[in-house]
């Protein structure tokens, strides 16, 4: 089959899984979900007073200094780093020796992590994705490279080698990558390999460094992990995508909770969608290996001010404003029902991104043999 014809039926049957989705993300939340989300909340709060340690004077001097460093919106963060990137790189270091950011590891072992992905608010991650790749499959018949950031144990790495194989066939070349900061994810990553017969390359590394020349790549994911980035971290991983997205055919999609996620209205929309998965006592007991890190994550983003969630207008702005890329599409969800607590941009990088970031693009390219980037 020719691959306009295999992108074009991978595209119907992605649509047609996207409407479904939505239907199911749109619910509204009935009385006895909404009752056992605050019930046990209430134990876990109120009752048995668990609250994650935080530590508050740290927390307080971060909130006193960010704003001496940094300004408040990521959009002005990334232009002061696109027009200095050596002085906006020493900024970060010395915030950094004052307040030292909190690392939270975040596990994803597929044996438990599964639990929580086959929720539909996650399948709408996987259908956006699928359509990033369906945007410019077609755009040449150069070798396709595509890389997950973030990747965990590769899910994502993996929907779009899976697309790949349907849409390219042996017909063109292609190499999907992934990579995370957590050694032990992807360890599980490429275990899972073998067991699933894929070829992804994974490897480990931080997202604000991306190792592969610049403008090489033709889709660049990142599925619900660039917010556990630092705040003030965030322009060097976007200027990074910028830069080795092609200039030809590059796109980008991005999906992450914005604003209006709390863990409470998170819990909502999984107690709508998924509710049943989630009274099963296997699945529970899966789960709440997470609920630790989880919890702790929301306390953060809600303490600390190199945690806060980025809201999407700020996302918006920066990506066209402060980097000129053309948005193709931005998504919202749940739609009804409740708050929208997700956003997804997928994005094209253009030649007033790519002149919009010639200094930090010069910055990062006299760092590449420190750095080890790859060759593709
Ligand atoms: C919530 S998980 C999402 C995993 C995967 N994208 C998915 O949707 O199934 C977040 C992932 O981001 C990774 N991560 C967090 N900070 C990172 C960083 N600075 N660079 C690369 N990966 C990072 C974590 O280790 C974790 O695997």
């Amino acid at each position: 089959m020719e691959t306009n014809d295999a992108a074009n039926k991978l595209l119907a049957e992605t649509e047609k899984k996207e409407i479904l989705l939505h239907e199911r993300l749109n619910q509204p939340l009935t009385f006895f979900q909404k009752t056992l989300v605050d019930a046990l909340y209430a134990l876990y709060f109120d009752v048995l007073g668990k609250k994650p340690r935080i530590d508050e004077d740290a927390a307080h001097h971060a909130r006193k200094t960010f704003k001496k460093y940094f300004p408040e919106k990521l959009e002005t963060m990334t232009e002061q780093l696109l027009s200095d990137p050596e002085a906006y790189k020493q900024k970060t270091d010395e915030f950094e020796k004052t307040c030292p950011p909190v690392f939270v590891d975040f596990p994803t072992d597929p044996s438990y992590y599964r639990v929580i992905t086959s929720d539909p608010s996650r399948k709408l991650q996987e259908v956006l994705t699928r359509l990033a790749f369906l945007s410019n499959c077609n755009s040449s018949e150069k070798p396709y490279y595509a890389l997950d950031m973030g990747t965990g144990y590769g899910r994502m790495a993996r929907i779009i080698e899976d697309a790949a194989k349907k849409v390219f066939g042996n017909k063109r070349k292609y190499k999907i990558f992934g990579m995370d900061i957590l050694e032990s994810n992807i360890e599980s990553a490429k275990k899972l390999n073998t067991e699933l017969g894929s070829r992804v390359i994974f490897f480990t590394r931080d997202m604000n460094q991306i190792p592969f020349p610049s403008d090489t790549l033709s889709l660049v994911n990142t599925t619900d992990a660039s917010y556990l980035n630092f705040r003030h971290r965030r322009p060097f991983y976007l200027a990074e995508i910028a830069r080795v997205l092609s200039s030809r055919d590059g796109v980008c999609c991005i999906t992450n909770p914005n604003e209006n996620t709390t863990l409470k209205e998170y819990n909502y929309v999984m107690m709508r969608t998924n509710y049943q998965a989630y009274l099963n006592p296997i699945n529970i007991i899966k789960a709440t290996v997470l609920g630790k890190c989880s919890l702790h994550i929301d306390a953060l983003s809600k303490a600390r001010p190199d945690w806060e969630l980025t809201c999407t207008e700020d996302m918006t702005n920066s990506l066209t404003r402060a980097l000129k890329t053309e948005i193709i599409r931005i998504d919202n969800w749940p739609k009804k029902g409740g708050l929208p607590i997700y956003s997804g941009f997928t994005f094209r990088v253009t030649k007033s991104t790519k002149k919009a970031i010639e200094k930090y693009t010069l910055f990062r390219e006299s760092k590449k043999a420190e750095d080890e980037w790859f060759d593709i």
